[in-house]
């Protein structure tokens, strides 16, 4: 495994769209385990391939709604499509790519993902809270969109101070 560079928002990349991953091969796995080290080392809870220069429709999001920190676990979503969603939440967002800024920003509270597997297997899975909320801002990602665009307004320097995830 090996850290990756994570892009930020001037980089072009993030402004496009990713195409579908269509090998489940070795390349892909270790693009993963790579992913997986960069969002961890960042202390992150998700991380679109994108964001380490790849424009594949891959998105890792950690499953962080647990009793015990140490049962959290990683998702990973390959050509991820969101097939239901319910509820709403308001709250501060923040992302890896865009450091040290945060902005209010409205998600589902309920997400149904369907997705593919590093080995190409179909599964759908619910989250949510910040699970929700990580699996649409990854999954913009993959279509060019930062949060920035959906945030209803930034929050000031005060109010950063202890608020927000990044991914
Ligand atoms: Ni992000």
């Amino acid at each position: 495994m090996a850290l990756r560079h994570i892009v930020t928002k001037e980089d072009n990349i993030l402004h496009k769209i990713c195409r579908e991953q269509v090998k489940f091969d070795e390349r892909l796995h270790q693009l993963l385990d790579d992913m997986a080290e960069t969002l961890e080392n960042a202390n992150g809870v998700g991380l679109a391939a994108p964001q380490v220069g790849i424009l594949r429709r891959v998105v890792l999001v950690i499953e962080t709604n647990v009793e015990d920190e140490e049962d959290e676990e990683i998702l990973e979503l390959i050509n991820p499509v969101i097939v239901s969603s319910e509820g709403e939440q308001t709250g501060a967002e923040g992302c890896l790519s865009v450091p040290g800024e945060y902005g209010i920003v409205t998600r589902p509270s309920v997400v149904t993902v369907r997705a593919q597997d590093r080995d190409g297997g179909w599964f759908e899975y619910t989250g949510t809270g910040l699970t929700a909320r990580c699996i649409c801002h990854e999954l913009d990602h993959l279509d060019g969109h930062l949060f920035t665009e959906k945030c209803e307004r930034m929050l000031s320097e005060d109010e950063i101070k202890g608020s927000g995830s990044e991914g």
